[in-house]
């Protein structure tokens, strides 16, 4: 009796030590399992997708790849063909450059964007183990010009109103303009997108700037839109544009025939006048 309650206590041990073998064997047999994909795509371009995975001797079961929850490729070398494709509109699969380990789309479209993943099955008998790892791809697309920007004239002068916009061609996502003026920001940051076709957006931006003496460097002004998508792209367009007659030194804005024209060149004369007067007290 004693002998058989032994008998069934060591069967129960010898079960538990192989469980646990099992178990042991289950943590190192798929390991490393991790997805290399691009950050950004180029609408229309290719991208190639790799599931890199560490068997440790385990058999590879299949390899399956999801947009979202929906399975578009699938390698399993226990079928015939072992590569399988799921159609969806987007997605085209180059099933000549894609095997167990990577798939290589071309011609990719928006559709694609966002969460790809791979899982990865193995079968280590009598038990399949089994590692999902995701990732996020955005398939974006640049604009075909650079920014451009009009100004409502060539010429300025002190206390003169610079009014300008700046307009970036369709894109996806739209781009964000901003002004620069002799390289110092100007303007608020308030660009506005507009709808175009195939899920494009166009972005404008609008300037409206009392020009003060500060804003000239040696009598020249230098407007600049930088139109900028994420880390992907970034452009500038620059209109060169010139101070109406002389620069606006002291001397000719506190003449007075210029200063009897118009009231709007009060504030500046006043801050033309309190230079002068700093700099004369040094
Ligand atoms: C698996 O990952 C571990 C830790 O990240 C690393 O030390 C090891 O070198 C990797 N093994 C392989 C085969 O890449
Ligand atoms: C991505 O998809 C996988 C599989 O459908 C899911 O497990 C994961 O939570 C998703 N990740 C995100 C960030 O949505
Ligand atoms: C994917 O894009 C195609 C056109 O490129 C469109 O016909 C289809 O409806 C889109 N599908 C989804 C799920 O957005
Ligand atoms: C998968 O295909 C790519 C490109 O053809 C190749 O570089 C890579 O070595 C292949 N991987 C395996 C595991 O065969
Ligand atoms: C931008 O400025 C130009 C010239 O001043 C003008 O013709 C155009 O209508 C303006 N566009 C917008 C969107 O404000």
């Amino acid at each position: 009796m004693s002998f058989f309650i032994f008998k069934m206590d060591f069967e129960k041990i010898a079960l538990c030590v192989f469980l646990i073998i099992l178990c042991a064997q289950d943590c190192v047999c798929l390991r490393n399992v991790s997805l290399e994909s691009p950050r950004y795509v180029q609408k229309g371009e290719s991208a190639v997708l790799i599931c890199h995975y560490d068997l440790q001797g385990a058999t590879l079961y299949s390899v399956k790849w999801y947009r979202g929850q929906r399975e578009f490729y699938r390698y399993c070398p226990s079928e015939s063909p072992a590569t399988k494709i799921f159609p969806f509109p987007g997605i085209n699969v180059d099933l000549s450059q894609s095997n167990e380990s990577q798939v290589v789309l071309h011609d990719v479209g928006f559709n694609l964007s966002g969460n790809l993943s791979c899982e990865v099955t193995a079968e280590a008998p009598p038990v399949f183990l089994n590692s999902v790892v995701s990732t996020h791809m955005a398939v974006h697309q640049i604009p075909d010009r650079g920014p451009v920007v009009h100004t409502n004239q060539q010429h300025y002068k002190t206390g003169d109103v610079l009014s300008a916009n700046c307009t970036s061609p369709p894109s996806r996502p739209p781009a964000t303009l901003s002004f620069l003026l002799n390289n110092n920001p100007v303007g608020t940051p308030e660009t506005r997108v507009h709808p175009s076709d195939d899920q494009l957006q166009w972005s404008s931006l609008s300037l409206n700037l009392m020009l003060l003496p500060s804003h000239f460097v040696n009598g020249h002004l230098v407007l600049k839109c930088t139109a900028v998508i994420a880390s992907i792209y970034r452009d500038t367009a620059e209109v060169q544009l010139t101070s109406r007659g002389k620069e606006p030194v002291p001397e000719r804005v506190t003449s007075p025939s210029k200063a009897s024209t118009s009231g709007r060149f009060a504030l500046p004369a006043v801050i033309l006048h309190l230079g002068l007067i700093i700099r004369a007290a040094r």
